[in-house]
């Protein structure tokens, strides 16, 4: 599918024609897994990661009302907030140099030279660093000038709406939806554009994951809906934000040696991980249809 979404710069200059314009995998695959270790359950995996290389998963999802509430306003500078490895700042880099917007990423902590490929790629597609110490970084600091702000990990009520239209994409009938749960925007989403009688499950990759519940049901009320047919689990953070254990690693080693899928560790390895904990403590009924969403 090709998306068109009216570019400030392109519009202003009249750079090069194909600027807001991309390809884009949608809807994204789903596809079942057959694993014994599931027993009765069905799994099907909604293979976001597949929807663009430079826009994966959620990331799309998220920015796509964003972009179009940023050229509608306007604006030709977005500026969002992330920590050095953060998978936000590198796709908004990205759907900046695609879209024609310039972008400015606010860096928690200092310039460390090299930079990581997570940096490099930004600074790649154009983003301007602007490094903030982790005190100032709380606050989330906006340099002198006039952007469009995204938020930390892009959760906000435009990327609820975005999330939503996911769940709207699945046409298999399914009992519960899962994600992984970093600010809660994904999560919002899925839980508001579900089929009726479904459930959403997110599983929190922070540690005390706990106020994620507040800031789920904070985003769905800014978005405009509610809905109560969700829950995050949150023991399954294995130490923490991108913090590893070897059950965690020796998962995501097997299921790519299984299925072909390469889970990341910090996200959907612990989705998956969790979700084959509960389902061998018999957490899920045999006959219960699960889709996960590899989200990027
Ligand atoms: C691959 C991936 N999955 C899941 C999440 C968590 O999504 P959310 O922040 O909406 O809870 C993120 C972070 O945004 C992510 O990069």
């Amino acid at each position: 599918m090709q998306i068109l979404i009216p570019c400030h710069r392109a519009k202003k200059t009249g750079a090069a024609a194909n600027l807001g314009r991309v390809e884009l995998l949608l809807p994204s695959p789903l596809v079942e897994i057959a694993d014994e270790r599931l027993g009765g359950v069905r799994l099907l995996l909604k293979r976001d990661d597949l929807i663009h290389p430079e826009l994966p998963g959620n990331k799309w999802r998220k920015l796509k009302y964003n972009l179009e509430a940023a050229a509608s306003q306007g604006h030709d500078t977005l500026l969002t907030f992330g920590g050095a490895y953060s998978n936000h700042i590198r796709a908004t880099a990205a759907a900046g140099h695609r879209f024609g917007f310039g972008t400015v990423g606010v860096i928690r902590g200092e310039e460390h030279l090299p930079l990581n490929p997570v940096l490099a790629f930004a600074v790649s597609r154009g983003m301007r660093l602007e490094y903030v110490s982790r005190t100032a970084y709380r606050d989330k600091p906006v340099p002198p000038g006039r952007f469009y702000v995204l938020p930390e990990g892009g959760s906000n009520a435009l990327a609820v709406r975005g999330c939503a239209e996911l769940a709207a994409e699945i046409t298999e009938p399914y009992d519960v939806l899962c994600c992984p749960v970093g600010t809660g925007g994904t999560l919002a989403g899925l839980a508001l554009g579900l089929r009726a009688g479904a459930r959403a499950m997110g599983f929190s990759v922070l540690k005390g994951g706990g106020f994620l519940r507040d800031e789920v049901a904070r985003l769905q009320r800014e978005h405009g809906g509610e809905s109560s047919a969700w829950a995050v689990r949150t023991e399954f953070h294995f130490g923490g934000y991108a913090r590893r254990t070897p059950e965690l690693d020796a998962f995501v080693a097997d299921f790519a040696a299984r299925h072909g899928v390469r889970l990341d560790p910090v996200y959907t390895g612990k989705m998956l991980c969790g979700l084959y904990t509960m389902v061998r403590r018999g957490c899920f009924p045999p006959g219960t249809r699960i889709v996960a969403v590899i989200t990027g």
